[in-house]
């Protein structure tokens, strides 16, 4: 019915298709404008298809809560505008591909506002404007393996979620360079080795998740690392830090080097103000969202 809407711009079909494979055939790559597509909690079994590739102006992808298969196809990065790329809680496998790593939009993002039109009723049809944050969410998957280095090279990245995977290795130095994020969730993996002393510099990191590894030694100092409870690194049994019961021995505690000036107190003032409201931007983004998306 759809396939002569060349024209179309979003296309949310969620919640639907009850136990069905994910279409195969072309159909869908024909719709050489869309800009948006969820396909959310289907479930949906199947293979991350083909046709989307050929959806040159996708920005907003979003496969979560299906029953994919596969890994991740290497043509991912021909999606040059995509910034938002969801394909949380399916049963893919195999590594992260070092393809995720060549997405333009997550290295270098013209963040762009995007307008979705959505009539929650018929009476009140009004335009919502959704500023989504750029983002990468492997969540709940079967993904092993280490998580490359070129992860730094995803410098516009707002939210990076990986947790409950199998990932193994360090936490890579690099992730310092992602110096936008706001979200970092590694929870629930099998990573090894120290925490980078060097995140503390991730100044807008507001959600730090690492809970449930296999981490040890201390807990980065300064920063955003302040505010962080100890929720943050449960179930790291060889982490140590002054708000865990483990505390640092004087052997293992990280150089205390920061100095409280006035200018400070005012960033640290502003990174909090700014953080408290894009969380809350975030929240009412889901809460909106999971009425139309699914
Ligand atoms: C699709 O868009 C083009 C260019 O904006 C326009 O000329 C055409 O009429 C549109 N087609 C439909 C079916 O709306
Ligand atoms: C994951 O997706 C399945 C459908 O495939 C759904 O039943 C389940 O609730 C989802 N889990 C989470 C944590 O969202
Ligand atoms: C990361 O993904 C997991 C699983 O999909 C989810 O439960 C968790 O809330 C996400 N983390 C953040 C910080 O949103």
């Amino acid at each position: 019915i759809l396939g002569s809407s060349k024209n179309l711009t979003t296309l949310l079909i969620g919640r639907n298709f009850q136990h069905e494979t994910m279409p195969v055939d072309d159909i869908i790559g024909s719709f050489e404008n869309l800009r948006f597509l969820a396909i959310g909690n289907c479930p949906l079994s199947g293979k991350i298809p083909f046709w989307i590739s050929k959806l040159a102006n996708l920005e907003i992808l979003i496969l979560s809560n299906n029953q994919l298969t596969g890994t991740i196809p290497a043509w991912i990065k021909t999606l040059s505008h995509v910034f938002y790329l969801d394909i949380s809680n399916n049963s893919l496998i195999g590594e992260i591909p070092t393809a995720l790593m060549d997405m333009p939009m997550l290295k270098s993002a013209n963040s762009r506002v995007f307008i979705l039109p959505v009539y929650p009723a018929q009476t009140h049809q009004y335009r919502q404007a959704f500023a989504f944050p750029i983002l990468l969410d492997l969540s709940n998957n079967k993904f092993t393996g280490e998580i490359p280095l070129e992860i730094g090279q995803l410098k516009s990245l707002h939210s990076l979620n990986l947790s409950f995977n199998d990932l193994t290795g360090q936490i890579p130095g690099p992730i310092f360079n992602l110096t936008d994020l706001q979200v970092l969730d590694l929870s629930n993996n099998n990573l090894t080795g120290a925490i980078p002393a060097t995140l503390n510099s991730l100044h807008f990191l507001a959600v730090f998740n690492v809970s449930n590894n296999d981490l040890e030694g201390p807990i980065p100092f300064g920063g955003q690392f302040n505010t962080f409870g100890s929720s943050s690194f449960d179930g790291n049994a060889k982490l140590c830090g002054s708000m865990l019961i483990h505390e640092c021995g004087s052997e293992e505690a990280p150089p205390a080097t920061v100095i409280l000036t006035k200018q400070t107190d005012y960033k640290v003032a502003f990174v909090i103000a700014f953080s408290a409201f894009f969380g809350v931007g975030v929240l009412y983004d889901q809460i909106v969202l999971s009425r139309y998306i699914g």
